[in-house]
């Protein structure tokens, strides 16, 4: 058994979590929503210093929650990649720190890499190969997960992430932010059939089109002007029918993409993660196409769609059983891509 401690702080969450293998001992994550709301999105220097303000106390309060002390602990770790770099900054040196202090094996873990480990904890016996869907605030990507650690990026959005789609749309109608929940229960009670909205499309230099890329601003940019030609006409914009014919012009989509890349590849299972993972759309119209195709498809609970530091362990409790460790000389990094994980590590 492998016991990690683990902590992100890559934008608006502060989490700490203490992870054996694919067991959550503890998980503590403070949102820090309602501090970037006044703003309208998240504030890069503001989120820093509230991970600041609050990491500590988390920290003692896994500790804490999990009934565990310090010796029962076999590794450190934090979100080193990508994120935004004051925020990530903030996690990793208290990790370092604490790896110092109690001797312990430090590990960095690609932000991404925890979403895709976040259905291993509702799915302990789930292992490679599957494809994993992963549709945050700043990701939208088809990976192949061929197996621990080895990724292969086979689809992603050339322009806005499915989540930044739903937050855009959110602002540009005045319903507040984060905008994929607000969207989410509005569009219940709208007509998905409503309004006919480009589903962003990749064209390809010898014709036709990318089957698992995509596009969201042209999405994001039909509804804007759909709202100002309603509102040129005089007509008041039905605003539930609206989202609803974007969530479903958004949630067709990415479903058409996992199927076909699933299919194409002969994988089997499909796991969703990311915050939109959450969004009732997506999953209405993806479990159906799956169980159509005789895919499986994996959700796991809401709580560990959005950002997470269970997730961050459950991928760091795994390095760690197979032997690898980071030097505590590594950085972060705004950007970096799946494919690259291994190089944060030494072993
Ligand atoms: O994974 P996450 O917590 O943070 C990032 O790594 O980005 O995802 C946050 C994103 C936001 O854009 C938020 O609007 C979106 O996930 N989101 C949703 C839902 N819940 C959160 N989007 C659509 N439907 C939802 N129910
Ligand atoms: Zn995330």
């Amino acid at each position: 058994m492998t016991t990690v401690l683990a902590i992100e702080t890559s934008c608006d969450e502060t989490a700490v979590a203490i992870i054996k293998n694919r067991e959550v001992c503890s998980s503590i994550v403070a949102s820090q929503i309602s501090v970037h709301q006044q703003y309208g999105g998240v504030v890069p220097e503001v989120a820093s210093r509230q991970h600041l303000e609050t990491l500590n106390y988390e920290i003692e309060q896994a500790m804490e929650s999990s009934g565990l002390d310090w010796g029962q602990i076999d590794g450190i770790a934090a979100t080193c990649a990508p994120g935004l770099v004051g925020a990530l900054l903030v996690g990793l040196t208290a990790a370092k720190t604490l790896a110092i202090v109690h001797d312990l094996p430090f590990l960095g873990v690609h932000h991404l890499e925890g979403h895709i480990y976040a259905t291993y904890l509702s799915e302990p016996s789930l292992n490679p190969p599957f494809l994993s869907l992963l549709v945050s605030g700043g990701h939208t990507s088809l990976i192949y997960v061929k197996d621990y650690g080895i990724y292969e990026t086979l689809g992603e959005t050339r322009d806005d992430a499915a989540g930044e789609a739903f937050d855009k749309v959110a602002r540009l109608l005045k319903l507040g932010y984060p905008g994929g929940p607000i969207i989410d229960k509005l569009a219940q009670t709208g007509n998905p059939q409503a309004f006919a909205l480009p589903e962003g499309k990749i064209s390809l230099p010898g014709g036709g089109y990318h089957p698992y890329d995509c596009s969201f601003s042209g999405l994001k940019t039909a509804v804007l002007r759909l709202v100002q030609q309603l509102e040129k006409e005089g007509k008041e914009v039905p605003i539930a029918d609206v989202v609803a014919s974007f969530q479903d012009t958004i949630a067709r989509s990415l479903t058409k993409r996992a199927i076909a890349c699933a299919r194409n590849y002969g994988l089997d299972t499909i796991t969703v993660g990311g915050g939109v993972a959450a969004n009732s759309g997506l999953r209405k119209h993806l479990q159906a196409a799956a169980s159509k195709h005789n895919l499986r498809v994996l959700f796991p609970p809401l709580k560990f769609c959005t950002d997470n530091a269970a997730m961050i362990g459950c991928a760091a409790a795994e390095h760690l059983s197979l032997g690898r460790t980071s030097p505590l000389t590594l950085g972060v990094h705004s950007r970096l891509s799946l494919n690259q994980v291994m190089q944060l590590y030494e072993n």
